[in-house]
Protein backbone atom coordinates (compact mmCIF):
# COMPACT_ATOMS: atom_id res chain seq x y z
CA UNK A 1 0.00 0.00 0.00
CA UNK A 2 1.07 3.11 -0.62
CA UNK A 3 0.40 6.45 2.24
CA UNK A 4 0.75 9.66 2.60
CA UNK A 5 0.46 11.42 6.00
CA UNK A 6 -0.90 14.60 6.23
CA UNK A 7 -1.19 17.68 8.84
CA UNK A 8 0.55 20.92 10.18
CA UNK A 9 3.82 20.91 11.96
CA UNK A 10 3.68 18.73 15.55
CA UNK A 11 -0.10 17.57 14.12
CA UNK A 12 1.82 13.89 15.30
CA UNK A 13 2.42 12.83 11.66
CA UNK A 14 6.02 11.36 12.86
CA UNK A 15 4.61 9.36 15.58
CA UNK A 16 1.41 7.90 13.63
CA UNK A 17 3.97 6.82 10.97
CA UNK A 18 5.78 5.17 13.30
CA UNK A 19 3.07 3.20 14.47
CA UNK A 20 1.86 2.05 10.80
CA UNK A 21 5.23 1.35 9.49
CA UNK A 22 5.79 -1.12 11.92
CA UNK A 23 2.38 -2.62 11.64
CA UNK A 24 2.15 -2.60 8.07
CA UNK A 25 5.91 -3.52 7.32
CA UNK A 26 6.18 -0.86 5.08
CA UNK A 27 9.03 1.68 4.90
CA UNK A 28 8.95 4.97 6.75
CA UNK A 29 9.95 8.29 4.04
CA UNK A 30 9.77 11.67 5.81
CA UNK A 31 11.45 14.69 4.33
CA UNK A 32 12.48 16.04 7.50
CA UNK A 33 14.19 12.97 9.09
CA UNK A 34 16.24 12.58 5.04
CA UNK A 35 16.84 16.24 5.54
CA UNK A 36 18.11 16.64 9.48
CA UNK A 37 20.51 13.38 8.49
CA UNK A 38 21.56 15.00 5.40
CA UNK A 39 22.70 17.66 7.99
CA UNK A 40 24.12 15.94 10.53
CA UNK A 41 26.52 14.31 7.87
CA UNK A 42 27.23 17.73 6.97
CA UNK A 43 26.74 16.97 2.84
CA UNK A 44 26.04 20.04 0.47
CA UNK A 45 21.90 19.40 0.32
CA UNK A 46 21.91 19.51 3.80
CA UNK A 47 23.70 22.48 3.95
CA UNK A 48 21.22 24.45 1.61
CA UNK A 49 17.95 22.38 3.42
CA UNK A 50 19.55 23.68 6.85
CA UNK A 51 19.50 27.24 5.90
CA UNK A 52 15.72 27.53 5.06
CA UNK A 53 15.17 24.94 7.94
CA UNK A 54 16.23 27.08 10.61
CA UNK A 55 14.49 29.85 9.71
CA UNK A 56 11.02 27.78 9.49
CA UNK A 57 10.89 28.06 5.43
CA UNK A 58 10.22 25.16 3.11
CA UNK A 59 13.63 23.81 1.46
CA UNK A 60 13.51 24.71 -2.77
CA UNK A 61 11.14 22.68 -4.25
CA UNK A 62 13.67 21.43 -6.60
CA UNK A 63 16.15 19.88 -3.88
CA UNK A 64 13.06 18.54 -2.17
CA UNK A 65 11.76 16.49 -5.12
CA UNK A 66 14.50 15.18 -6.13
CA UNK A 67 15.91 13.87 -2.72
CA UNK A 68 12.18 12.24 -2.38
CA UNK A 69 11.87 10.67 -6.05
CA UNK A 70 15.83 9.28 -5.48
CA UNK A 71 14.29 7.32 -2.22
CA UNK A 72 11.01 6.43 -4.02
CA UNK A 73 12.57 4.33 -6.84
CA UNK A 74 14.90 2.18 -3.90
CA UNK A 75 14.31 -1.41 -4.08
CA UNK A 76 12.50 -1.19 -0.43
CA UNK A 77 9.50 1.11 -1.33
CA UNK A 78 8.57 -1.73 -4.20
CA UNK A 79 5.74 -3.16 -2.00
CA UNK A 80 4.58 0.23 -0.85
CA UNK A 81 5.51 3.06 1.53
CA UNK A 82 4.75 5.78 3.74
CA UNK A 83 5.51 9.21 2.81
CA UNK A 84 5.38 12.16 5.84
CA UNK A 85 6.13 15.38 5.18
CA UNK A 86 6.42 15.25 1.72
CA UNK A 87 4.59 16.98 -0.91
CA UNK A 88 4.09 20.13 0.99
CA UNK A 89 3.30 22.55 -2.14
CA UNK A 90 1.37 21.96 -4.86
CA UNK A 91 4.18 21.40 -7.16
CA UNK A 92 5.38 18.68 -4.85
CA UNK A 93 2.49 17.00 -5.98
CA UNK A 94 2.42 17.07 -9.31
CA UNK A 95 5.70 15.90 -9.33
CA UNK A 96 5.11 13.44 -6.94
CA UNK A 97 1.99 12.26 -9.23
CA UNK A 98 4.32 12.05 -12.35
CA UNK A 99 6.83 10.36 -10.81
CA UNK A 100 4.25 7.62 -9.60
CA UNK A 101 2.63 7.44 -12.61
CA UNK A 102 5.98 7.06 -14.95
CA UNK A 103 6.32 3.66 -12.23
CA UNK A 104 2.95 2.46 -13.09
CA UNK A 105 1.92 3.55 -9.46
CA UNK A 106 -0.84 5.60 -7.23
CA UNK A 107 -1.19 6.64 -3.94
CA UNK A 108 -3.90 5.11 -2.20
CA UNK A 109 -4.97 6.99 0.40
CA UNK A 110 -3.52 10.48 2.31
CA UNK A 111 -4.55 10.55 6.38
CA UNK A 112 -5.17 13.97 6.83
CA UNK A 113 -4.57 14.81 11.08
CA UNK A 114 -6.42 17.49 12.19
CA UNK A 115 -5.33 19.33 15.68
CA UNK A 116 -6.14 22.21 17.40
CA UNK A 117 -3.50 24.98 17.06
CA UNK A 118 -3.27 25.36 20.85
CA UNK A 119 -2.81 21.54 21.17
CA UNK A 120 0.21 22.00 18.43
CA UNK A 121 2.06 24.88 20.01
CA UNK A 122 2.27 23.10 23.64
CA UNK A 123 3.29 19.71 21.69
CA UNK A 124 6.07 21.30 19.87
CA UNK A 125 7.16 22.95 22.87
CA UNK A 126 7.27 19.87 25.05
CA UNK A 127 9.04 17.85 21.96
CA UNK A 128 12.36 16.36 22.43
CA UNK A 129 14.19 13.91 20.32
CA UNK A 130 17.26 12.13 19.94
CA UNK A 131 19.73 12.97 16.78
CA UNK A 132 21.13 9.78 17.13
CA UNK A 133 18.30 7.03 16.93
CA UNK A 134 15.32 9.51 15.98
CA UNK A 135 13.45 8.38 18.73
CA UNK A 136 10.40 11.32 19.86
CA UNK A 137 9.49 12.12 22.81
CA UNK A 138 7.02 14.99 24.97
CA UNK A 139 7.92 16.15 28.13
CA UNK A 140 4.37 16.27 28.91
CA UNK A 141 3.07 13.17 26.78
CA UNK A 142 5.22 10.80 26.55
CA UNK A 143 9.05 11.43 29.08
CA UNK A 144 11.77 9.17 28.68
CA UNK A 145 12.21 7.21 31.83
CA UNK A 146 15.18 8.97 32.73
CA UNK A 147 15.07 12.97 32.39
CA UNK A 148 16.76 14.09 28.99
CA UNK A 149 18.14 10.87 27.96
CA UNK A 150 16.91 8.49 25.41
CA UNK A 151 15.08 5.22 26.56
CA UNK A 152 16.02 3.61 23.00
CA UNK A 153 19.72 4.15 23.15
CA UNK A 154 20.84 6.36 26.23
CA UNK A 155 21.85 9.70 24.16
CA UNK A 156 21.11 12.81 25.16
CA UNK A 157 17.40 14.33 23.50
CA UNK A 158 17.43 17.68 22.62
CA UNK A 159 14.72 20.33 21.51
CA UNK A 160 14.61 20.63 17.76
CA UNK A 161 16.37 23.74 16.44
CA UNK A 162 13.10 24.86 14.51
CA UNK A 163 11.25 24.31 17.43
CA UNK A 164 11.89 27.18 19.04
CA UNK A 165 8.55 29.52 19.64
CA UNK A 166 9.65 32.04 16.59
CA UNK A 167 10.01 29.26 14.40
CA UNK A 168 7.41 26.85 14.86
CA UNK A 169 4.94 30.40 14.31
CA UNK A 170 6.44 30.51 10.70
CA UNK A 171 6.41 26.82 10.24
CA UNK A 172 2.65 27.44 10.66
CA UNK A 173 2.26 30.38 8.78
CA UNK A 174 3.68 28.68 5.53
CA UNK A 175 1.45 24.95 6.46
CA UNK A 176 -1.74 28.00 5.79
CA UNK A 177 -0.33 29.30 2.82
CA UNK A 178 1.84 26.33 1.01
CA UNK A 179 0.46 22.83 2.28
CA UNK A 180 -3.21 23.24 3.40
CA UNK A 181 -4.22 24.08 -0.43
CA UNK A 182 -3.49 20.26 -0.83
CA UNK A 183 -6.19 18.98 1.37
CA UNK A 184 -8.50 20.08 -1.57
CA UNK A 185 -6.00 18.56 -3.95
CA UNK A 186 -6.59 14.75 -2.39
CA UNK A 187 -9.70 15.52 -1.47
CA UNK A 188 -10.68 16.02 -5.52
CA UNK A 189 -8.90 13.11 -6.37
CA UNK A 190 -11.32 11.11 -3.66
CA UNK A 191 -8.17 9.18 -1.57
CA UNK A 192 -8.00 12.12 1.25
CA UNK A 193 -9.74 10.96 4.85
CA UNK A 194 -9.56 13.06 7.89
CA UNK A 195 -8.61 11.83 11.11
CA UNK A 196 -9.06 13.71 14.84
CA UNK A 197 -5.30 14.09 15.73
CA UNK A 198 -6.41 15.65 19.36
CA UNK A 199 -7.22 12.27 20.65
CA UNK A 200 -3.94 10.75 22.57
CA UNK A 201 -1.89 8.83 20.09
CA UNK A 202 -3.23 5.12 20.84
CA UNK A 203 -7.12 6.52 20.25
CA UNK A 204 -5.53 8.66 17.00
CA UNK A 205 -3.68 5.26 15.58
CA UNK A 206 -7.09 3.27 16.32
CA UNK A 207 -8.91 5.65 13.80
CA UNK A 208 -5.84 5.35 11.02
CA UNK A 209 -5.96 1.64 11.13
CA UNK A 210 -9.91 1.34 10.72
CA UNK A 211 -8.73 3.47 7.26
CA UNK A 212 -6.07 1.61 6.37
CA UNK A 213 -7.99 -1.41 7.06
CA UNK A 214 -10.60 -0.43 4.58
CA UNK A 215 -7.91 -0.88 2.12
CA UNK A 216 -8.00 -4.64 2.47
CA UNK A 217 -8.44 -6.37 -0.57
CA UNK A 218 -7.61 -3.70 -2.73
CA UNK A 219 -4.20 -4.94 -2.66
P1 LIG B 1 9.27 18.02 9.35
O1 LIG B 1 10.31 17.29 10.09
O2 LIG B 1 8.41 17.30 8.40
O3 LIG B 1 8.42 18.84 10.43
P2 LIG B 1 6.88 19.25 10.51
O4 LIG B 1 6.00 18.94 9.35
O5 LIG B 1 6.93 20.66 10.93
O6 LIG B 1 6.29 18.29 11.51
P3 LIG B 1 6.94 17.82 12.83
O7 LIG B 1 7.94 16.74 12.57
O8 LIG B 1 7.38 19.01 13.62
O9 LIG B 1 5.66 17.24 13.59
P4 LIG B 1 4.93 15.85 13.45
O10 LIG B 1 3.60 16.09 12.80
O11 LIG B 1 5.80 14.79 12.86
O12 LIG B 1 4.65 15.56 14.98
P5 LIG B 1 5.33 14.51 16.00
O13 LIG B 1 4.80 13.13 15.72
O14 LIG B 1 6.79 14.70 16.11
O15 LIG B 1 9.95 19.23 8.54
C1 LIG B 1 10.90 20.08 9.15
C2 LIG B 1 11.39 21.10 8.15
O16 LIG B 1 12.02 20.46 7.04
C3 LIG B 1 10.29 21.97 7.50
O17 LIG B 1 9.95 23.09 8.30
C4 LIG B 1 10.97 22.36 6.19
O18 LIG B 1 11.88 23.40 6.39
C5 LIG B 1 11.73 21.11 5.81
N1 LIG B 1 10.93 20.21 4.96
C6 LIG B 1 10.49 18.97 5.28
N2 LIG B 1 9.76 18.46 4.27
C7 LIG B 1 9.75 19.39 3.29
C8 LIG B 1 9.14 19.46 2.01
N3 LIG B 1 8.40 18.44 1.54
N4 LIG B 1 9.33 20.57 1.29
C9 LIG B 1 10.08 21.59 1.72
N5 LIG B 1 10.67 21.62 2.94
C10 LIG B 1 10.50 20.52 3.71
O19 LIG B 1 4.60 15.01 17.35
C11 LIG B 1 4.91 16.26 17.93
C12 LIG B 1 4.97 16.13 19.46
O20 LIG B 1 3.69 15.79 19.98
C13 LIG B 1 5.91 15.01 19.95
O21 LIG B 1 6.50 15.41 21.15
C14 LIG B 1 4.97 13.79 20.20
O22 LIG B 1 5.49 12.95 21.19
C15 LIG B 1 3.69 14.50 20.63
N6 LIG B 1 2.48 13.82 20.18
C16 LIG B 1 2.25 13.31 18.94
N7 LIG B 1 1.01 12.79 18.86
C17 LIG B 1 0.41 13.02 20.06
C18 LIG B 1 -0.88 12.74 20.60
N8 LIG B 1 -1.84 12.16 19.85
N9 LIG B 1 -1.16 13.14 21.88
C19 LIG B 1 -0.21 13.78 22.60
N10 LIG B 1 1.04 14.05 22.18
C20 LIG B 1 1.35 13.68 20.92
MG1 LIG C 1 7.75 14.76 12.03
Amino acid sequence: MRLLIMGAPGAGKGTQAKLITEKYNIPHISSGDIFRQEIKDNTKDGQLANKYIIKGQLVPDELTISVISKRLQKEDCNHGFLLDGFPRTIKQAHALDQLLAKLDLKLDLVINLNVSKDLIIKRLSGRRVCLKCGATYNLNTNPPKKEGICDRCGDTIILRDDDKEETVKMRLDVYENQTKPLIKYYSDQKILVHVDGNLNFRDTFKEVVKFIGDLDGKH
